[in-house]
């Protein structure tokens, strides 16, 4: 494992870092929102299987979204809040865990309502004071992200709430990074992309954004070949990123609110 950095730049020579950053989008789930905290819950239901629960519950939503995604056939796709469900049911059948009809409602509603990353709202407040745009690109669908957007008192510091749910496509197909430009009427290249899951700061990348990976569980970034853009441990490491400008920067811009 080697050790997180804090938001590094990319050398001068590399170009796109250089440009201004006008919005920031965040992915959802892992990066503001605790994927992870359901363990909590889980560990009360099937003592000493929490955490195993809460990773091959994510693991299997990603993974279901890729399979759907990469089957090339609309009719395969199901809505994340679905794609969640059938996670849990799986992890629960192949860790041996009772999941009666009453654990899963309750489980489900906790992933309603996850606990957000206590950074979130004061690097979101830092952002809109700037004039920068901010919001979600995620592949939850749009109800699961409005109410968890709420729960976390998030509302009003948000100005896109963007999901895949309407192209039915998951990241990391490009059309669903491209969604991000068609909200803001901005170009990749023109945005960080923060994510907190490496798979997804590398789909960003590709597709063209600056990327933030924040880097929470010091883990190794895929070994693809491509680097995120900038590599930071909380959110905060995005309010130091080169090139921030938002309107309030920009001659004759006025600041948003
Ligand atoms: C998101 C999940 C995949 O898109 O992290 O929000």
């Amino acid at each position: 494992m080697h050790k997180t950095t804090h938001c590094r730049t990319v050398s001068p020579a590399s170009a796109p870092s250089l440009s201004p950053v006008h919005a920031v989008l965040f992915d959802a789930y892992g990066t503001l929102f605790d994927v992870y905290s359901v363990g909590l819950l889980a560990e009360q239901f099937f003592p000493g299987n929490g955490v195993a629960l809460s990773v091959l519950w994510r693991d299997k939503q990603v993974e279901y979204s890729r399979l759907v995604t990469a089957s090339l056939d609309e009719r395969h796709y199901r809505p994340f809040w679905q794609l969640t469900q059938a996670g849990l049911r799986y992890a629960c059948q192949r860790l041996g865990l009772d999941l009666t009809p009453a654990r899963e409602d309750q489980l489900m509603n906790q992933y309603r309502h996850l606990s957000a990353f206590p950074e979130n709202r004061e690097v979101l407040q830092a952002l809109k004071r700037q004039g920068i745009v901010t919001g979600i690109l995620s592949n939850g669908d749009p109800s699961m992200l409005e109410v968890a957007v709420k729960s976390a008192g998030l509302d009003g510091l948000l100005d896109h709430l963007i999901s895949v749910d309407r192209i039915r496509k998951y990241k990391t197909h490009p059309e669903a990074y491209a969604l991000g430009e068609q909200a803001t009427g901005l170009k990749a290249g023109q945005m960080a992309f923060v994510s907190c899951n490496s798979w997804d700061a590398l789909g960003a990348t590709w597709y063209g954004y600056r990327t933030v990976w924040v880097n929470r569980y010091q883990l190794p970034f895929e070994a693809l070949g491509t680097a995120p853009t900038h590599t930071g441990s909380s959110l905060r490491d995005v309010l130091a990123l080169p090139g921030l400008t938002g309107a309030a920067q920009q001659p004759g811009g006025s600041t948003t609110t």
